[in-house]
């Protein structure tokens, strides 16, 4: 027991130490990846066709986020096709993606459902089955209500009210981390969080005395508040940087050299690369106008 307690006591200088040295390095790191720049490659065109034409197992990481087929107005897309073809669209651009991607890359998959078609997701995953492993699926959760230490319930994020007498208001939606075959590994404490318990950063030989836990697969990430849509945040249909941002880091930022989203929108995920500071990144877009606006963030 004595024994115990001392090894604890040094090791708690060790880990003190540890942890500047952690700290330092990691502040060094985004400090240099922060410094280069991103080749951005954004092209005005079809994602079938342009996908076709880059080298097969030429990316690492694919953030996407595509048409729901859930009746959005988009500038160009029309959201409304008949739910066979819609999934048989789906199989064209992932099976490219597949192709595209090497052994070990990662697809984060952003898919919403409407209340009064919940299926869609679920259906979607389980037509890419024949091309990828679920490895992971994660809840986006956009807003949430928690009780504070008072016991009063905050309420935190934004999302669409529905007026309905059957279904909740919808406040989450799927990121699923698709992978070849499902052994691609992860950076689980780039996005970790601190113990509430902190005795169990000593209690878990795993911790190797760090204050990090595994997040978890339920992502708190609120949109961010705008005052005027059309300027802010002219697309009907966004993921945040910070949801992008968050799949590269538990990717791996050192082992994404080229990253891919086949439906750009506005281009949140190649924000969220050139502030990951990643080398390449290659997007596609079939409407000129979400495309500019893309462009026009990136500077
Ligand atoms: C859900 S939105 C993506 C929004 C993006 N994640 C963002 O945060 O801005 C899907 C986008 O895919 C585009 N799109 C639809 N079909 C496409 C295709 N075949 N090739 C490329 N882009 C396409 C739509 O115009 C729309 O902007």
């Amino acid at each position: 027991m004595s024994s115990r307690t001392g090894a604890q006591a040094s090791c708690l200088w060790g880990h003190r130490a540890c942890r500047l040295v952690f700290v330092f390095a990691c502040t060094f790191k985004r400090a240099l990846l922060s410094c280069r720049v991103t080749n951005f490659d954004l092209r005005l065109e079809d994602c079938v066709t342009g996908m076709a034409r880059l080298a097969a197992e030429s990316i690492d990481l694919v953030v996407t986020s595509p048409p729901y087929n859930l009746g959005i107005r988009y500038g160009k897309f029309a959201d409304t096709a008949e739910r066979g073809s819609y999934l048989d669209w789906c199989e064209e651009w992932a099976a490219q993606i597949r192709r595209l991607l090497r052994p070990n890359g990662s697809l984060f998959l952003n898919l919403g459902a409407a209340p009064s078609n919940p299926m869609l997701p679920h259906e979607l995953v389980l037509r890419l089955r024949k091309f990828f492993v679920l490895q992971n699926t994660i809840h986006w959760v956009k807003s949430i209500a928690l009780p504070n230490d008072n016991g009063d319930e905050i309420s935190s994020g934004h999302f669409k009210p529905i007026n309905s007498p059957r279904y909740l208001n919808d406040c989450h939606e799927y990121v699923f981390h698709l992978t070849p075959n499902g052994k691609t590994p992860l950076d689980r404490l780039a996005l970790g969080v601190p113990y509430q318990d902190k005795s169990n950063i000593a209690r878990w030989g795993h911790t190797g005395g760090r204050d990090r836990r595994c997040r978890g697969n339920t992502w708190f990430v609120p949109y961010e508040t705008i005052q005027r849509r059309a300027r802010e945040r002219p697309h009907p249909a966004t993921f945040p940087v910070q949801l992008a941002t968050n799949c590269i880091l538990l990717h791996g930022l050192t082992r994404v050299e080229r990253m891919l989203d086949p439906f750009l929108g506005i281009g949140n995920s190649a924000v969220a690369a050139h502030r990951a500071g990643l080398t390449s990144f290659v997007g596609f877009e079939i409407d000129g106008e979400y495309l500019g606006e893309a462009k026009r963030r990136l500077g």
